[in-house]
């Protein structure tokens, strides 16, 4: 598919559910924005998973709401078709509710459409509605939620006991009910996500969820094998570049030492010759600049 269609919306995205799958890709920057947008993806997150893949952390909690606007706004420069949300990062809508409406209002006008937010507990519920209200629509996220990390112990699969299961069924209706357009599913059992999305009127987009969820997301790294810090087991990778690029820059390095770069021909350019030099300059040694 193109990305000539006209602009995908929240209710074309609400639209979808039961109707059409949805593709949606991590984006951080510029290019590859531009890459996953003319791909025909439905929506771009600009995901706090920039952390690991672009500024190397071992977690996403060390990225501020500054790193995250400067990505939006590089990834809304690269972006015709698809709908934007923009992730908001640890520490940003955990402090007061009007400090998360302040935080998520800079994501809109860093080019954002929708801001995306982790867990789905009674306080984020309020939270939620308070971004709903001030015209902010949300994509909620629960399961494996990375920013909890630290709490949950490691990047586990969630909703595996019965209690557990039902906690997240609960979250994902109380998400629902409070205005998500949309529910992330992050690494949680087949079965369990299928019966969330049976049970929702909005949309779930799974990422280790299995494949009944009505939209599925990847990190745009791991799809092209472009980052090697860890690979889970719901990743499928689409292509090697991170070894086409190596492969690359190396032989890239090799030319430069043997003088195989740049071509006298193709890659330079020419005016006048050594002779028309030597006439403008002379033809002495090396000229040490008086001080
Ligand atoms: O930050 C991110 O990339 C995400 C997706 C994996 C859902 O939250």
């Amino acid at each position: 598919m193109s990305n000539t269609a006209k602009r995908v919306t929240v209710p074309a995205i609400r639209a979808m559910k039961s109707r059409q799958r949805i593709g949606m890709l991590t984006a951080y920057d510029y290019p590859s924005a531009k890459a996953v947008d003319t791909a025909g993806a439905d929506i771009i997150l600009v995901g706090d998973s920039l952390g690991m893949v672009v500024l190397g952390y071992p977690d996403t909690l060390s990225v501020t709401v500054d790193d995250m606007i400067h990505h939006t706004r590089a990834v809304a420069r690269g972006v015709n078709h698809a709908l934007i949300v923009g992730d908001m990062p640890y520490l940003s809508y955990h402090v007061s509710i009007e400090e998360t409406v302040q935080n998520a209002g800079r994501f809109i006008q860093a080019g954002a459409h929708t801001v995306k937010i982790e867990g789905g507990k009674p306080s984020r519920i309020k939270t939620i509605e308070a971004l709903i209200d001030a015209e902010i629509p949300v994509m909620g996220h629960i399961g494996l939620t990375p920013q909890s990390v630290n709490a949950l112990g490691g990047f586990k699969v969630q909703g595996k006991g019965s209690d557990e299961a039902r906690r997240l069924i609960e979250e994902a209706i109380a998400l629902a009910a409070a205005g998500c357009f949309s529910l992330v599913l992050e690494c949680v059992p087949t079965a369990l996500a299928a019966f969330i999305t049976e049970r929702l009127s909005i949309p779930t987009i799974g990422i280790g969820a299995g494949p009944a969820c009505d939209g599925q997301v990847l990190v745009f790294h791991d799809v092209l094998g472009l980052y090697d810090g860890m690979k889970p087991k719901f990743v499928r990778r689409y292509a090697e570049l991170g070894e086409e690029m190596q492969k690359a820059l190396t032989v890239f390095l090799d030319d430069i030492r043997a003088g195989r770069f740049p071509d006298e021909t193709t890659e330079s350019f020419h005016s006048g010759t050594r002779e028309d030099l030597d006439r403008l300059y002379g033809s002495g040694g090396v000229v040490v600049p008086i001080k």
